[in-house]
């Protein structure tokens, strides 16, 4: 149908004939010519129809925006030249043009960006748009070229059922009735860990899968209900073994699609030192403030909020020091009311106008409450210097991180400090388990297959609280892009865990009775991790949402615009599948 693509027409072909398809991108009649702007997914290519070519300019005076043309004409230098276009040297002088399918009036055009619910309604629109287009392609070539990595180093590519049981990553399922079974439902897989457990028991050694994962879980924009991981498992590892091969294989895929050279080796830290430094347990490396805990300095000063926290068994006390700062009594009160939502109950502040003049060269609603002694040691351990701006954070341990990891994010996007670079990292050396207050058990932290640090069940039960698991994340300027571990292989240490998680042993079976049953018949050390691809097809397409990456996303109240998913089925439908609900019949 076509000769060449619109976008890839340049003056090496200037004097030859082409045969052009696309979108009207843009026409103009100018009285004596006409210029049509042809769109593909190449790019742009102007036509020009000549009056004198009257039967072809008939037909261009017919054509309207986003029409669907097939152009033939010989390529010319063109006057007024467009150096943002590789076509822009050249033009296209009509010879023949077929209106192969006219476009009604649009909701938007390909070169306006309306509102998120309108692009999500009309997708297939959206799309057309260049800028969607590139995102689009930076995933194929990013899920190409891991896909290339691992099938040419001994990876088995295989697949995994999406009806199956429920396996638990800490969000709630997906639940599909059975129409045979009454009464019964499968669940979309969370994730395939089970699966690629069972593969290693199966002696399939290494595996990987680009794999659709469910979860039903509250979304933001670096969550979506459905998403892409990279799915992978290997037996006979430890976590060096897993951690280094999956850092090669990033390094190379971020050389490969983003020509970008990443540092090697990834710095590594525990999760206990990111909290530490960071107060996340995704650190934005990329930002150079970090937090120094100051509990130790206050423990009998003046000021009851530190001196209380200060002497918790659960507290935390931490200062954050944001260099050459003078913010206004507005902004830091903006930032107030931000740490707010994360739970702060007040943020203390000091400003440093002048660090010679000691106490009077300071501006701080608390510095009446604090001696001499206390004063010099908060400014001695901070490194404060003039023009600095010193936060304060007071209260239970995650909370203090959360706000003030929080306010560490905001505070350096707000004043410019986020370094234009790419900062990966391991994290490591999890907790094994968090205490659920409200339902007064111990979570998994990452899920309950994944090892601890120690083999023994007796020292795993004795000292649950402070478990350490073999759990390792990669993070990149912020971001969890990818989580794993080294798996349970033995049956005992996996009923303990459940155990400790309270899944007893009815339930366990009930649950997880073919996993504890394989794990009897000979399973391999072997462990994985899981990347996912949305994530970092968004940061490689430099976009903060991961739906700009995903042809047809869920909006954040999970659902699909375009074909109005989820939606209502017939009275028949819902019998045959047995399930008996309020709404009424369709
Ligand atoms: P995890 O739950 O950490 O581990 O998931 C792995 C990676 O998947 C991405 N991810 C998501 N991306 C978009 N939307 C979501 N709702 C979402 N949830 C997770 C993150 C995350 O790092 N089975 C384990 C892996 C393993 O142990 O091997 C798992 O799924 O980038
Ligand atoms: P107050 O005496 O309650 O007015 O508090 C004095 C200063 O301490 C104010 O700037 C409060 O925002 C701050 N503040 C109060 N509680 C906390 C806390 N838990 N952590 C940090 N700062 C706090």
């Amino acid at each position: 149908m076509r000769s060449h693509y619109c976008g890839l027409v340049d003056e090496t072909l200037i004097g030859q004939s082409v045969t052009l398809c696309g979108w009207t991108d843009v026409a103009r009649n100018l009285g004596g010519v006409c210029f049509i702007d042809l769109r593909d997914h190449e790019g742009i290519v102007q036509v020009v129809i000549e009056p004198d070519q009257r039967e072809v300019f008939a037909v261009a005076e017919q054509v309207g925006y986003e029409d669907v043309l097939r152009v033939t004409g010989s390529i010319r230098a063109r006057h007024s030249t467009n150096e943002k276009l590789r076509s822009g040297r050249i033009e296209v002088v009509a010879e023949r043009i077929e209106i192969l399918n006219k476009a009604a009036k649009l909701p938007f055009y390909s070169h306006e960006n309306p509102g998120e619910d309108v692009r999500l309604k009309y997708r297939y629109l959206d799309i057309r748009r260049p800028e969607m287009q590139r995102m689009l392609r930076k995933r194929t070539a990013l899920v190409r070229a891991l896909r290339h990595y691992l099938d040419s180093r001994g990876f088995q590519d295989i697949e995994t059922p999406i009806l199956t049981k429920a396996t638990p990553e800490g969000a709630r399922d997906y639940l599909v009735p059975s129409r045979v079974h009454a009464g019964e439902f499968f669940a979309l897989p969370q994730s395939p860990q089970l699966f690629k457990q069972l593969l290693m028991m199966a002696g399939m050694d290494r595996y990987y899968q680009i794999a659709r994962c469910f979860r039903d879980e509250d979304l933001r924009a670096d969550r979506q209900p459905e998403f892409t991981q990279l799915d992978m498992e290997f037996a006979f590892v430890e976590e060096r073994d897993v951690q280094d091969f999956v850092e090669g294989m990033i390094r190379h895929i971020f050389k490969q699609v983003q020509e970008v050279e990443l540092v090697a080796p990834f710095p590594r830290i525990s999760y206990a030192e990111a909290m530490r430094r960071f107060g996340s347990d995704k650190p934005d490396l990329r930002i150079d403030l970090e937090f120094t805990d100051i509990a130790a300095l206050v423990t009998s000063c003046e000021f009851k909020v530190f001196t209380d926290w200060a002497n918790h068994e659960d507290g935390r006390v931490v200062a954050l020091r944001v260099p050459n700062a003078t913010l206004s009594r507005k902004q830091i009160d903006d930032y107030a009311a931000f740490v707010a939502r994360y739970g702060a109950k007040g943020l203390a502040w000091m400003r440093v106008d002048d660090l010679a003049k000691g106490r009077e060269g300071i501006n701080s609603p608390i510095a009446k409450f604090l001696d001499e002694t206390a004063l010099n040691a908060i400014l001695g351990a901070t490194g404060a210097q003039s023009g600095d701006m010193i936060f304060f954070g007071a209260g239970v341990y995650k909370t203090v991180c959360d706000f003030m990891g929080a306010l560490r994010l905001k505070v350096g996007k707000d004043l410019g400090r986020v370094e234009n670079a790419w900062k990966p990292l391991w994290v490591t050396d999890f907790p094994m388990f968090e205490w659920d207050e409200e339902a007064a058990r111990y979570v998994a932290l990452h899920h309950p297959f994944t090892a601890p640090s120690v083999d023994d069940v007796a020292d795993l039960r004795a000292n649950a609280r402070i478990a350490v698991s073999r759990g390792y994340d990669m993070v990149l300027n912020g971001n969890e892009i990818g989580g794993g571990s080294i798996r349970i292989h033995r049956p005992e240490m996996q009923s303990a865990v459940f155990d400790l998680l309270g899944i007893g042993a009815e339930e366990a079976e009930a649950k997880f009775g073919f996993l504890l049953e394989a794990l009897r018949y000979g399973a391999p050390p072997h462990g994985g991790i899981a990347f996912g691809i949305d994530r970092i097809a968004a940061l490689m397409a430099g976009t903060e949402s991961i739906r700009d990456v995903i042809a047809f996303p869920k909006t954040a109240s999970a659902q699909c615009l375009l074909t109005s998913a989820p939606s209502t089925v017939s009275a028949p439908q819902l019998q045959e599948l047995h399930i008996k609900t309020d709404l009424k019949p369709v």
